[in-house]
């Protein structure tokens, strides 16, 4: 973006901006976030002239983006299944397929009806999962388990953003996998995972907007990449009612690993969904 010119219009800062980043939704957003206003009141104000220090915020913003860091750790929030949540390097920033599972996770406590359902998430980082649960369904309770310290604190920033209703029904535990849930064994009706799924060896290959901002721990599970996703499986006949459902994220080339697995664990029923794209991204078993 070029420099301060006094007396820059929103809609001059809004072109230097789609220049600057080449993409224009990017830079309404960017824009947006710097006058203050949504998306309807920046077609308002686009021939008013920005303050300065406005005009040198965006300025800021555009030149972070510039520099690698991704949209959403640059705006400080993001939407996630109808939640605003907060987002930075403490936790990795939810991703759309996982919003997949946030679907399939309603669909089956429609389809189970507890009385009270009560729902383990675990690696909750930012909380994204645990957050649209409690806001979609007034009568459910989240267990969220994370072992990451600062997670927990983004986790909990999260959670002190709902209205009071949502946020008591929102439990937040430090630990790991099923190690804080001693009190719920044999009483969960579902329990959702989005873990870390990748190989060791996979990190130096991801894009870098990913590998320099997301913290490593939440995508990397151990040398075969299947190590947490076995954690979740094998622990959820203990910790489920029956009938009781486990819905695990996963990379689509573990579906019949984890299908496997699950088998193992002994499930009634397992099948696979397949996020937006078609690709097989979500284990579900039933005990
Ligand atoms: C792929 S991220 C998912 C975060 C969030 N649930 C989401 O969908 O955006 C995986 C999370 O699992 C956490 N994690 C990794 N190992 C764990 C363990 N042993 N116990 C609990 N959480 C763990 C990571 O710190 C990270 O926050």
């Amino acid at each position: 973006m070029s420099p301060a010119v006094a007396d820059s219009t929103w809609r001059a800062l809004l072109a230097q901006a789609t220049d600057a980043l080449g993409e224009r939704q990017a830079a309404r957003w960017l824009v947006e976030d710097a006058a203050g206003c949504d998306a309807a009141g920046l077609h308002t104000l686009l021939d008013e002239v920005a303050p300065d220090v406005a005009a040198t915020r965006l300025r800021a913003l555009v030149a972070r983006r510039c520099g690698g860091e991704p949209l959403q750790h640059v705006l400080g929030r993001w939407p996630f299944a109808g939640v605003e949540l907060i987002v930075d390097r403490r936790a990795l920033v939810p991703r759309p397929e996982t919003e997949v599972l946030v679907d399939a996770a309603l669909r089956e406590l429609e389809r189970l009806q507890p009385a009270t359902p009560l729902v383990a998430d675990l690696g909750t980082g930012s909380g994204a999962i645990a957050a649209a649960l409690v806001c979609a369904r007034a009568d459910c309770t989240v267990v969220a388990v994370e072992r990451d310290a600062g997670a927990c604190s983004l986790a909990a920033d999260n959670r002190s953003r709902l209205g009071p209703l949502a946020r008591e029904r929102l439990i937040l535990r430090q630990g790991s996998w099923y190690g804080p849930l001693a009190a719920e064994a044999g009483a969960l009706d579902l329990v959702v995972a989005n873990p870390p799924y990748l190989a060791a060896g996979e990190w130096a290959g991801l894009d870098p907007v990913v590998r320099d901002h997301d913290p490593y721990d939440a995508l990397v599970a151990g040398p075969t990449g299947l190590e947490a996703v076995a954690a979740v499986v094998s622990g959820a006949p203990a910790h489920l009612r029956r009938p009781g459902t486990l819905l695990c994220e996963l990379a689509p080339a573990q579906a019949a690993a984890a299908t496997a697995l699950a088998r193992r664990a002994g499930a009634r029923e397992i099948w696979v969904l397949a996020d937006l794209a078609g690709r097989e991204r979500i284990l579900g078993a039933r005990w």
